[in-house]
């Protein structure tokens, strides 16, 4: 089946998920031929639930014996998604293909990815390569999705209003959706697997940033000692991977990311905020949604904050 597309003309079911040819593409060579190592680590998420913000916060975790956080960081140069590389977009996408930059990446190897727990290579779910995977309500995500999209847009494509946008999102259609499948998938092996994948919500993340960023790295296996502590190296990283200082750093402001897809870093931050869907939805909009996800998520014990 094909359905009129987001960012590209047309997405296509495949696994049950909807992409773009070229992500199917890259997907199928990455279930093919990605080795995963025992260390490796994988961010996970629903696209624009947080993924910038949680790959910034992983890479400053884990690599903070090679850099600890001082006016050198790498996170001050590069935009995160450079140095936590989505397999679908970078290391298997033929027009970007970093393929050959596998055997060179510093162990322990940082991914990142939007696909489906069901559609990932199959080395990934047999080593003890550890997932985080973050999502966010969906009511916001939807939002900073539409508004993303917009801003990207390849001229060739009109932009999306939102009713259309609100239209196909509802029958599951977007990029790497349905997106409460996908959520489903990462929960339900979070709940059979808890040492393998940690299941991270947008909004937990803000309430209580100390308490994640702890849990996070103790999952990892990169806990912090008594003396870090003590020094402020946590409150360190909050403070180099938070919103307000991501987004005035120069290579976000300036930069662009990909060779294939050029989209600028800025549009990676815009508010950051629990509840901005009110500005845009409908009072039947939100009755539509609310149903969709609550029969969606049924069965689940899961549920998502909508406002601050
Ligand atoms: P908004 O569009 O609602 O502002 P992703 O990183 O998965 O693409 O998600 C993008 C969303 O995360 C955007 O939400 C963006 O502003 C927000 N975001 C980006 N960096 C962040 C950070 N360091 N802390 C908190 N939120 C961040």
């Amino acid at each position: 089946p094909r359905e009129k597309g987001w960012i590209t003309p047309y997405l296509h079911l495949f696994q049950g998920f909807w992409y773009s040819s070229s992500e199917i593409q890259a997907i199928n060579t990455f279930q093919n031929h990605f080795q995963a190592k025992d260390n490796d680590i994988v961010v996970a998420s629903v696209p624009k639930s947080g993924t910038t913000w949680l790959k910034a916060l992983t890479f400053a975790i884990v690599k903070r014996q090679n850099f600890p956080i001082s006016e050198n960081h790498p996170l001050l140069v590069f935009n995160p998604h450079e140095l936590v590389p989505p397999f679908e977009f970078v290391i298997y996408d033929e027009t970007n293909w970093q393929v050959h930059e596998l055997p060179k990446m510093p162990e322990p190897r940082l991914f990142g990815t939007h696909v489906p727990f069901s559609s990932l290579a199959k080395s990934i779910k047999e080593t003890n390569t550890k997932i985080i995977y973050i999502c966010r309500n969906l009511f916001d995500t939807f939002i900073s999705t539409w508004v993303f999209v917009n801003r990207i847009m390849p001229e060739f494509l009109p932009a999306l209003p939102l009713e259309e946008a609100f239209e196909r999102y509802c029958k599951g259609i977007i990029g790497f959706g349905p997106s409460w499948n996908h959520i489903l998938g990462y929960w339900r092996e979070s709940i059979a697997r808890p040492d393998k994948v940690l299941f991270l919500k947008y909004e937990d993340v803000k309430e209580d940033v100390v308490f994640n960023v702890k849990k996070i790295a103790e999952f990892l296996g990169y806990p912090f000692t008594k003396e870090e502590e003590s020094n402020g190296v946590i409150e360190n990283i909050i403070k180099l991977c938070s919103f307000e200082h991501m987004k005035e750093l120069m290579v976000n402001k300036c930069g662009t990311m990909g060779k294939g897809r050029i989209v600028e870093n800025k549009y990676f931050f815009r508010k950051a905020e629990i509840g901005d869907w009110v500005n845009y939805f409908s009072p039947p909009m939100v009755e539509k949604l609310s149903k969709i996800i609550e029969e969606k998520l049924s069965g689940s014990d899961l549920s998502f904050r909508l406002c601050d």
